[in-house]
């Protein structure tokens, strides 16, 4: 079986139930991804909620007082988020007749729109095949592999990127990626990961290695 198809049977079992995975309007995914650039899901949650109340679509987001945004967004800090979102808005509406866009393309040129950001959008809202490239798979994916690069090296930002490009699930990108993060999350965890109960110990190098404390590698500075 391959990584992708144990990955999303764990899922099928394990899966949290987050209020962002039900939906597939890419202004409502965009929301909770820019919630949680720097938030856990946990804190995240409320806040979300709040801000699907008060916009749900995306033209009454761009029609708000960046004062009423802020004040929505207050305890989450990085307020850049909060402004960055508001001129996105603005811009959908100006630039793309209120339409949020659901491709990576066109997604990405939204402000406060990333990489990650962007193929979040993308394989949520239209199956688009982007892999999500974010924490939770660089570490899966360093401990899976064995991969020794640093994560926030030239090189090694490019070798992970092109590994979760391979292996990503084509058909179900958008559950896949979901999958993923959820795996980090929960069982290859940053500390404490669950390896006696994964369903990727006989094949996960780390693991055979008896590297997984070590995995993944990160500079300082
Ligand atoms: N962190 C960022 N995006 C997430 C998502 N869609 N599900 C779970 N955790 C996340």
């Amino acid at each position: 079986m391959s990584f992708a198809v144990k990955l999303m049977n764990w899922y099928r079992e394990n899966g949290r139930d987050l209020p962002w995975r039900t939906t597939h309007d890419a202004y409502i995914i965009w929301l909770s991804e820019i919630i949680l650039q720097q938030t856990r899901v946990e804190q995240g949650i409320p806040y979300f909620h709040r801000f699907v109340e008060a916009f749900p679509i995306v033209t009454k987001f761009a029609e708000a007082n960046e004062e009423d945004i802020l004040r929505l967004w207050q305890g989450l800090g990085y307020y850049s988020r909060a402004r960055n979102m508001h001129k996105a808005a603005k811009m959908v509406v100006n630039d793309f007749q209120g339409i949020f866009p659901n491709t990576y393309e066109g997604a990405i040129r939204l402000p406060g729109v990333g990489e990650y950001t962007a193929s979040a959008i993308a394989s949520f809202s239209s199956n688009e095949a982007k892999a999500v490239v974010d924490g939770n798979v660089y570490r899966v994916l360093a401990r899976y592999f064995g991969i020794k690069e640093p994560i926030n090296s030239g090189q090694g930002k490019k070798m992970f990127t092109e590994i979760a490009r391979e292996i990503l699930d084509k058909e179900n990108p958008g559950t896949y990626n979901q999958a993923i993060m959820d795996f980090g999350a929960l069982q290859c965890k940053p500390r404490n990961p669950l390896c006696g109960d994964c369903i990727f110990r006989p094949e996960c190098v780390a693991f055979q290695e008896g590297l997984v404390g070590m995995l993944p590698v990160k500079l300082k500075g």
